[in-house]
C-alpha cells in the first residue's frame, strides 16, 4: 500500500506536505514500491523544454510491482474479473498467479516473434482478459504499446501505426459489440495496406468467424504461445523509459502520441487509485471504460493491478440485452466501486427507473464519474438511484496528458458537490490563470486552468515531436501546463471544470479536434469547405455540428448528408459522425480569412442574436443566411 488518506484532517495534512516538501513526499510513496535500483533524485524538471523526469537513475519493472510483488500474498486472489459481452457467456476470473504465468507467457510469444525493448506493439482488441494481458507482456519485456480503441477506422488505425512505426500489431479475429460482430481484423489488414513497419500480426481467436490470415505475417494467439514457458525475466527498465504512447486528438488536425514512461506512471497511478476510491482488500471495482482510452490505461488494468485490486473488465455496452446490464453485472459481482462516464449515466437515466428493479445494488460503496462535465441533474440521479442516498459520488476530473486523476473527491473523506471536481489530489498543484497570464488567486474566480508544478504521471512528450508537446501545452503560460480547460474556483475553494476553451470538443466523453473532423469531412469530393463546432447534446454532452459548403448538384440534401457521415465514419470512426449537417452558401469570416466559430456555436445553440460586433465580418449577411438555413 502506498499512502492511504482516511481522514479530512489527514487529506489536509498530506496536502501541505506534498506542497512544501514535495520530494519528501513523493519518496515516501515511491519507495513502498520494489525498485531494482533507488533514485538518485526525486524530480528534475523544467517547463520551458519542457523537461521532466522522476525519480532519476530509478531502475524497475512495472509489471515486477504488479505480478511478484502480489504473488505470494494475493496469489489466489482475482485479479481480473471479465464479463463477457453475452450474459450467457461464461463470465471468468484469473488470479494473480495465473495472470502472472499468462502475462509471462505472452512476453515470450512476443519475445520469439523477435519483438524486444523499445520496440512499439499497436493493441487493437476486444475488451477481453488478453487486452490487459498484451498491455503487461509489452511492458514485462520493455516493449511500448499503443493501444488503439477498435471503434477507430483503419486510416486512423493506419496514422497511429505510422506515426510511432510498429512492429507488430495484437487483434482479434472479430469484436463482439452488443448485438454486432465487428470484423477487426479486416480492419488491421486495410490498414495494413499502408504500412510498411509492421512485420507481424498476432490475432486472438474470439468469435471464431472467417478471417483471412497471411502468409509470414499473421499468427493466431493459441499458436503464438503454444509452447512458450510461462515464466519470463522482467526487463530491467529506467524510469524515465517510455511505458506507453496513447494517441489523442488536440485542436489541430492530427492525433498526438502522448508518451508515458514508467517510474512516475506506476507510482501516480497506484496512489490516486486507492485513495480517491478507498479501494479495499477484497473489494470489487469496475471502471467500465475501454482500454483504448486513458481511463482503461489507468483505472481498468495499472491503477488497479498495482494495488492489488480485483478489477472487472466488461466486453459489452450499457443498453445490451437491455439498459439493465449495468445493474445486472454489479449484482453478479458484487461491485463495490463503480466508475463510469456521464453520458452512460444520462443514457441509462433516459430509460427511467424500470432497468433498476429488481437489481441488489447494495454492494456499492463508491460511485464515480470521469470524461466530461457532469450535470446536476444526472448527478443526483446517480446519486439518488444507483448509490441509493449512501454512496459519495468521485467527479474525476483529469487527462490523457495527466495520466491520473488530478482533482477529484477521495470518497468519504473529503466533500462532494454535484457537478464540482472539488479539490486537488496531494501532489496536484491547479491555478487559474486569466488571458493575460495573470495568476487568479483567492475564491469566487475563473479563468485557464494550468499546473504549476509537475506531478509524477504527466506526459513527457508527444512521440517524435517534442517541439509540438512544447506548442500545445507549456506556450500558452510559461512555466505553467496548461490543460486547455476552462475552471471556475467557487466561494467555498471547490473546483468546477467549464470545459474546454480550445478548439476541443468532448463527445460522450472522447476527445475531438474540430480541426480534425474537419479534415475527414472535407475528403467528401463534393465538399468545399466545412467548420465543426460543438453543441449541448442532451446524452453525449456535446454533440457535433458541422457547417459545410458544398456542391449539391444532381443530390438531395440527405443523400449528401449521409455521405458525409460515411466519409468521416471511414476516416476517423462511428464515434466522430456529425449529429447535424447543415448545407451553407458561406461561412462567417473575417477579413483575415479566419472562420468565426464564436458565431457559428451560437447558431448551433440556438442563438439568432447577441453576436457581438459582426462588422469585421467579410461577408455579414452570411450570418443571416446561416441562421435562416437551419432546419
Ligand atoms: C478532457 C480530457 C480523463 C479520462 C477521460 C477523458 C474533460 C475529463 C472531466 C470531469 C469535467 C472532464 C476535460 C479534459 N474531462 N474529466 N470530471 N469534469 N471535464 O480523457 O480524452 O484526455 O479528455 O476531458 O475537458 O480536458 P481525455
Amino acid at each position: 500500500m502506498s499512502i492511504k488518506i482516511h481522514t479530512l484532517a489527514g487529506y489536509i495534512h498530506e496536502y501541505e506536505k506534498s506542497v512544501l516538501q514535495p520530494e519528501q513526499f513523493w519518496s515516501r510513496i515511491a519507495e513502498t514500491f520494489h525498485w531494482r535500483q533507488l533514485w538518485q533524485e526525486v524530480v528534475r524538471w523544467n517547463f520551458d523544454e519542457p523537461s521532466v523526469e522522476w525519480f532519476v537513475g530509478g531502475k524497475l519493472n512495472i509489471t515486477e510491482n504488479i505480478l511478484e510483488r502480489h504473488l505470494y500474498t494475493l496469489g489466489d486472489r482475482p485479479a481480473i474479473i471479465w464479463e463477457p459481452n453475452d450474459p450467457a457467456e461464461t463470465a471468468l476470473t484469473i488470479t494473480y498467479r495465473e495472470l502472472y504465468h499468462r502475462v509471462n507467457e505472452f512476453a515470450n510469444a512476443m519475445k520469439a516473434q523477435g519483438i524486444g525493448k523499445g520496440d512499439r506493439v499497436i493493441i487493437y482488441m476486444p475488451m477481453t482478459p488478453e487486452a490487459a494481458i498484451a498491455m503487461l507482456a509489452c511492458a514485462r519485456i520493455g516493449a511500448i504499446h499503443s493501444v488503439v480503441f477498435a471503434g477507430f477506422s483503419a486510416t486512423a488505425l493506419a496514422d497511429r501505426i505510422n506515426d510511432c512505426q510498429a512492429r507488430l500489431v495484437l487483434t482479434a479475429d472479430e469484436n463482439y459489440r452488443g448485438a454486432k460482430v465487428i470484423p477487426v481484423k479486416a480492419v488491421v489488414d486495410e490498414a495494413l495496406t499502408k504500412c510498411t513497419s509492421v512485420e507481424k500480426v498476432i490475432v486472438l481467436q474470439r468469435t471464431g468467424g472467417p478471417v483471412n490470415m497471411q502468409d509470414n505475417r499473421d499468427i493466431w494467439w493459441h499458436d503464438a504461445i503454444a509452447g512458450q514457458p510461462d515464466t519470463c525475466e522482467a526487463e530491467e527498465m529506467d524510469a524515465e523509459d517510455m511505458l506507453f504512447i496513447l494517441y489523442t486528438s488536440g485542436s489541430t488536425g492530427k492525433p498526438k502520441g502522448v508518451v508515458h514512461t514508467c517510474g512516475g506512471y506506476m507510482v501516480y497511478t497506484q496512489f490516486s487509485f486507492e485513495n480517491v476510491f478507498q479501494y479495499r482488500q477484497g473489494d470489487v471495482y469496475w471502471c467500465t471504460a475501454d482500454v483504448g482510452w486513458i481511463t482503461g490505461h489507468s483505472y481498468i488494468v495499472y491503477g488497479p493491478l498495482l494495488a492489488g485490486a480485483t478489477t472487472l473488465m466488461f466486453e459489452g455496452v450499457p443498453t445490451w440485452p437491455d439498459a439493465g446490464r449495468f445493474w445486472d453485472i454489479v449484482d453478479k459481482h458484487r461491485v463495490n466501486q463503480f466508475y463510469t462516464a456521464p453520458t452512460a449515466i444520462r443514457a441509462l437515466q433516459a430509460f427511467g427507473r424500470q432497468p433498476l428493479e429488481g437489481k441488489d445494488l447494495s454492494s456499492l460503496k463508491v460511485l464515480g464519474t470521469v470524461g466530461e462535465p457532469i450535470n446536476e441533474e444526472a448527478w443526483h440521479w446517480y446519486h439518488d438511484h444507483v448509490g441509493k442516498g449512501r454512496c459519495p459520488i468521485v467527479d474525476t476530473w483529469w487527462q490523457t496528458e495527466t495520466g491520473g486523476i488530478m482533482i477529484s473527491p477521495i470518497a468519504g473523506i473529503t466533500p462532494t458537490k454535484p457537478a464540482y471536481a472539488t479539490l486537488p489530489l496531494p501532489g496536484i498543484q491547479p491555478v487559474i490563470l486569466d488571458n493575460d497570464g495573470h495568476e487568479l488567486k483567492g475564491n469566487s474566480v475563473e479563468g485557464n486552468l494550468c499546473i504549476k508544478f509537475p506531478w509524477p504521471s504527466m506526459l513527457r512528450t508527444t512521440y517524435g515531436d517534442h517541439e509540438r508537446c512544447r506548442q500545445t501545452y507549456f506556450s500558452q503560460f510559461p512555466g505553467y501546463y496548461f490543460t486547455g480547460d476552462g475552471v471556475k474556483r467557487d466561494e467555498d475553494g471547490y473546483y468546477r471544470i467549464l470545459g474546454r476553451v480550445d478548439d476541443v470538443i468532448n463527445v460522450s466523453g472522447h476527445r475531438m479536434g474540430t480541426a480534425e473532423v474537419e479534415n475527414a469531412i472535407n475528403e467528401h469530393p463534393r465538399v468545399v469547405e466545412s467548420a465543426v463546432v460543438g453543441y449541448p447534446h442532451e446524452i453525449k454532452g456535446q454533440g457535433i455540428y458541422a457547417y459545410v459548403i458544398a456542391d449539391t448538384t444532381g443530390r438531395t440534401e440527405e443523400n449528401l448528408e449521409e455521405e458525409i457521415r460515411a466519409t468521416v465514419a471511414n476516416i476517423i470512426g462511428p464515434i466522430a459522425k456529425p449529429d447535424k449537417i447543415q448545407i451553407v452558401p458561406g461561412l462567417p469570416k473575417t477579413r483575415s480569412g479566419k472562420i468565426m466559430r464564436r458565431i457559428l456555436r451560437k447558431i448551433a445553440e440556438g442563438i439568432t442574436d447577441d453576436f457581438g460586433d459582426i462588422s469585421t465580418l467579410l461577408d455579414p449577411e452570411v450570418v443571416e443566411k446561416i441562421i435562416a438555413g437551419k432546419k
